[in-house]
């Protein structure tokens, strides 16, 4: 099985992240050939500060590897290491009806909100399909949000496949139900874009306090909470507790007694605890960057190889070689 994903260096990566595509991706790397790739051509699309793109691009690396990546299994590489997926990405274009990328969520979003567009931004999904058609990719773990993409993959890929005759497989999105859209800090869906998340390595002091400020409703401690399922600070503690810790505070805050401050704290105690092994893998990293750098360099000769035998094969059938 080929299984592929792909993330944005375009700020500190977050729980949603964590648990929507990167713990998913992590645990697969253990079932079939994984290729695992920062995805720097697409943060172009909405960064336009070179500094920041390479700051971002080494803490995904970081943090991808602190987390569990292991590249004895994984191939993890930096998208513009292969630059073949640019003109995989002509080929598909040339195949992509306006239409289908007019309708995009990531793209009528930004217009709505009256947000300057560019080609870049509405050619988006075509890229993403040629990352995903370039290693052959069956499965794709994702959070939700990018399921539509890799659905805009395969109808690319059908197109193709119909034009010049079989060249792509055609790809799954992977998405996990329980994790397929992690809540922020505000309730709406974790995003940088929202300014509502939580760090996986956030410092700290400012998490605790990020944590503390969660939006709670005004009931008094002592009233019953019936709905305490559905309680933001249950939901990420489930996420980050051993399942039997968060039950108990979960029965807790139903039964009343409970104020919302100590549920937070328990929060605050709980994610620090998740990610205290990986946090302590991150500084032993941070101390050897060239062994970092040394895996995206070795990742990217692999990813490559296998990128130019599709894309000589997509040439091929087009009527290009
Ligand atoms: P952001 O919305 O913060 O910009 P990205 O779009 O870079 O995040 O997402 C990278 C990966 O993390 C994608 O696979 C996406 O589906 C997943 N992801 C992001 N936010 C969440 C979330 N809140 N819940 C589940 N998965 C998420
Ligand atoms: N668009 C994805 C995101 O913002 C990142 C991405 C780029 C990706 N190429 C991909 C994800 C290929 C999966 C497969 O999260």
């Amino acid at each position: 099985m080929r299984i592929l994903s792909g993330i944005q260096p375009s700020g500190a990566l977050h729980l949603g992240n964590y648990f929507g595509m990167m713990r998913p991706a992590i645990e697969l790397q253990e079932q079939g050939e994984a290729y695992y790739f920062i995805a720097d051509y697409h943060s172009m699309t909405s960064l336009f500060d070179a500094g920041a793109r390479r700051r971002h691009t080494q803490d995904v690396a970081l943090d991808f590897l602190a987390c569990g990546l292991d590249p004895a299994r994984a191939v993890f590489f930096r998208q513009s290491d292969v630059p073949e997926v640019c003109e995989l990405t002509w080929l598909l274009g040339t195949l992509t009806p306006m239409g289908l990328l007019e309708r995009c969520h990531s793209f009528k979003d930004k217009t709505a909100k009256g947000l300057p567009v560019n080609h870049g931004l509405f050619a988006y999904p075509v890229l993403m399909a040629a990352d995903i058609l370039l290693y052959d990719s069956q499965v794709v773990p994702v959070g939700r949000d990018q399921k539509q993409h890799v659905e805009v993959t395969r109808d690319i890929a059908i197109k193709f496949n119909e034009a010049y005759g079989a060249t792509f497989v055609l790809p799954e999105p992977r998405i996990r139900d329980a994790t397929a859209a992690v809540p922020g800090t505000d309730g709406q869906k974790m995003s940088k874009s929202y300014g509502n998340t939580i760090d996986i390595f956030g410092e700290e002091k400012a998490t605790r306090k990020r944590i503390m400020s969660l939006v709670m409703d005004s009931r008094t401690p002592q009233e019953p909470k019936p709905d305490a399922e559905g309680n933001l600070a249950v939901q990420l503690l489930k996420l980050v507790a051993p399942e039997a810790a968060a039950r108990e505070w979960e029965d807790r805050l139903r039964a009343g007694g409970l104020g919302y401050g100590d549920l937070k704290k328990a929060l605050f105690d709980h994610y620090w605890e998740h990610f205290r092994h990986a946090r302590a893998r991150r500084a032993e990293l941070e101390g050897n960057l060239d062994h970092v750098h040394d895996v995206l360099r070795q990742g990217a000769l692999c990813a490559r190889a296998v990128a130019r035998t599709v894309l000589d094969r997509a040439k091929q059938n087009c009527g290009l070689l």
